[in-house]
């Protein structure tokens, strides 16, 4: 018997990476699931990959109409909408400021947040009826940089604190009907894209040879985790059973990035 047994998740940028990752772990805990991205091509092979439980809809998050489309898939197919997981999301590649040019800033900006955190408040609004008729939840992808500077560059690190503030807002605003709560991953390799407006819409991490290297040199627990190493956290949060009393929180998985401190000092 899964954790999820019965509900019916609807997860945003489900064709990739960490989304995927949990569209097969929501699914192997007994969950429906909607998986929602902008690739179609993405969507029809997660859709192929679990005939029946789920269900693939190709949108934008930040269009409001798009998730509304996406809620209303999850009611047509399933019945019921039990958890929302809004995890698409955009990198800066730790763009800087200074040497950024201000219309670029302008736009990146504008691109980013567009998907980081205007997604993640129109999902939740398009699927507010549901998850209140369900006494469902929200998940939202948060991330290391949510507490950390300098991985990310200032809109991305501005965009994750945001999705922070809307854990703790939505929470205080969705109680007690609908718990929301997220989940802060730390590094892993997938596919993640930049803003076109920054000139990243080709970079990938996924391209990147050395962050196995990097996680082992940088992160007390000395792995490079995959994407489906930080699932089991969503699984909890949006389980009635296993969080019935938790809201407005979020949960810290990067590897002890956090928590790192730093070398000892010399002759110390
Ligand atoms: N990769 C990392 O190291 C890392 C670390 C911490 C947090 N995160 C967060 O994890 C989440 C998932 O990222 P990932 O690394 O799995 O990336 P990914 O690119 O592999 O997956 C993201 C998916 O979102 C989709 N997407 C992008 N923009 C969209 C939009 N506007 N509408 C609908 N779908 C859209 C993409 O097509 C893609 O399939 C993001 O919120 C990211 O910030 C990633």
């Amino acid at each position: 018997m899964g954790w999820l047994e019965g509900d019916v998740a609807l997860i945003t940028g489900a064709g990739s990476g960490l989304g995927r990752a949990l569209v097969d772990r929501f699914e192997s805990e007994g969950a429906r699931v909607v998986a929602f991205d902008r690739s179609p091509e993405r969507v029809a092979a997660v859709e192929a990959a679990h005939q029946g439980t789920v269900v693939g809809v190709a949108g934008d998050v930040a269009v409001g109409e798009d998730n509304e489309r996406a809620v209303a898939q999850a009611l047509e197919a399933f019945g019921r909408l039990d958890t929302f997981i809004g995890n698409a999301g955009l990198f800066d590649y730790g763009a800087r400021l200074a040497d950024t040019p201000m219309e670029t800033l302008d736009r990146g900006f504008d691109e980013l947040i567009a998907v980081n955190v205007k997604g993640c408040l129109l999902g939740v609004k398009a699927a507010l009826d549901a998850l209140v008729a369900a006494s469902g939840s929200v998940v939202l992808t948060a991330s290391l940089s949510s507490r950390n500077a300098g991985v990310g560059g200032a809109i991305y690190t501005a965009s994750k604190h945001a999705v922070v503030g809307l854990v703790e807002q939505l929470a205080f605003e969705l109680a007690p009907e609908v718990r929301v709560n997220g989940v802060s991953p730390g590094f892993m390799r997938t596919d993640i894209r930049g803003p076109s407006a920054l000139g990243l819409a080709d970079r990938t991490l996924d391209s990147m040879p050395d962050l196995d290297q990097l996680a082992r040199a940088l992160l007390p627990l000395r792995f490079l985790p995959d994407p489906a190493d930080y699932s089991g956290h969503y699984v909890q949060l949006a389980s009635r059973a296993n969080a019935a009393a938790t809201t407005g929180v979020v949960v810290d998985c990067d590897g002890g990035f956090s928590v790192r401190g730093m070398p000892p000092l010399p002759g110390g």
